[in-house]
């Protein structure tokens, strides 16, 4: 009875080794485990014993057998179906990452789009177009532009600091200081960037969204130069007359400061959910540069003087697309956001 049972092992060894199907595998099952499977056979043959101890003994031997089979017939199918995997990956088709794109397929980003015509905009007007870090410290989103560390109006900006001590800028004012520094006076800059706020979201605010900042000093620069500046920019985008105000409007870094609303483009001013009813939209913050943010800039206050303004990219999209939901933006949705790429 031992050396039968023994040569079932043998035999299920090479069974296993040889099996390269599932149905392989079942036929197996059959052959051992069935009805007239070789182990069932065993088990009544055991009757045929005499000897109470070794029945007793292949017994025991007959159903540890038996478990082995159960297991390796299962330990082997999981293998088959992973060798069956690697098989289709290996024969499944190959990229060739190198022909070029089909035409007409892929486009740019609204917001992208609107980046490229203030560039090209703010460019023929003199200015310089400047890349700046997305996470900053301190000094220079803070600091550097009259905002200590005691000051309430941090809490107008709910940032989100890193465990190091910097954060994600919350402004593009943050690039600022650095720019003053690296060309120093006269000056005429703009910086497009990736701005982040811990905002609960609806339909006109987000946790990230892009501002395009612009500075401009020199000698005798006025709010009148500001002010011309912000039309000409205005009409050139919108490519038409749209209704603006100015109002007063508290930043730490600008001397006067103030709001530029824009009148509400997606209800005509007659109040919607994106422009929280109002009408008007804040579209683009500015005012003339305090005379400490030139100082830690480097540059003589009594000297000179500028205007800065912060316009906010994402509205400015909205606005020109009637985009209503400013998180379509981000969402990655090819099928909405494809309507607003066609240019
Ligand atoms: N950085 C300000 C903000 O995002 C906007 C601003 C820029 C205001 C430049 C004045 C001048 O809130």
């Amino acid at each position: 009875m031992l050396t039968k049972i023994e040569a079932l092992r043998a035999q299920l060894n090479e069974l296993l080794e040889k099996a390269e199907s599932s149905a392989e595998l079942d036929k197996a099952k059959v052959e051992f485990l069935g009805k007239k499977g070789a182990i069932t056979e065993l088990m009544t043959s055991l009757k045929e014993l005499k000897d109470p101890m070794e029945k007793k003994n292949a017994g025991q031997q007959i159903n540890l057998l038996k478990k082995e089979v159960e297991e390796r017939l299962a330990a082997r199918a999981d293998e088959l179906v992973k060798l069956e995997e690697q098989r289709q990956i290996e024969a499944g088709p190959r990229y060739d990452f190198t022909v070029p794109a089909k035409s007409g397929q892929g486009s740019l980003h609204p917001i992208t789009i609107v980046q490229n015509e203030l560039e090209e905009i703010f460019a023929s007007m003199g200015f310089t177009i400047e890349d700046y870090d997305e996470i900053v410290d301190e000094y220079h989103n803070f600091e550097a532009l009259n905002i200590p560390g005691h000051h309430p109006a941090r809490d107008m900006q709910d940032t989100y600091y890193l465990s190091n001590g910097q954060l994600l800028k919350t402004h593009t004012s943050a690039a600022q200081n650095a720019i003053m520094r690296k060309y120093g006076a006269p000056l005429r800059a703009i910086f497009p960037g990736r701005c982040f706020r811990n905002e609960a979201t609806d339909a006109c605010h987000e946790n990230t969204f892009f501002q395009m900042e612009g500075i401009m000093i020199d000698e005798d620069i006025s709010i009148s130069n500001l002010i011309y500046f912000m039309k000409t920019m205005l009409s050139e985008v919108f490519e038409r007359d749209i209704n603006v105000r100015l109002r007063p409007g508290f930043f730490p870094f600008v001397e006067p400061g103030f709001e530029l609303d824009i009148s509400c483009l997606i209800c005509g001013g007659e109040g919607c959910p994106t422009c929280k009813n109002s009408g008007w939209l804040e579209l683009c913050p500015c005012g003339m540069i305090h005379p400490n943010v030139l100082t830690a800039g480097g540059i003589d206050p009594e000297k000179y003087t500028g205007f800065a303004f912060g316009l906010g990219l994402t509205r400015l999209a909205m606005m020109k697309n009637g985009i209503k939901d400013i998180r379509v933006l981000n969402s990655g949705n090819l099928k909405a956001l494809s309507q607003f790429t066609s240019r």
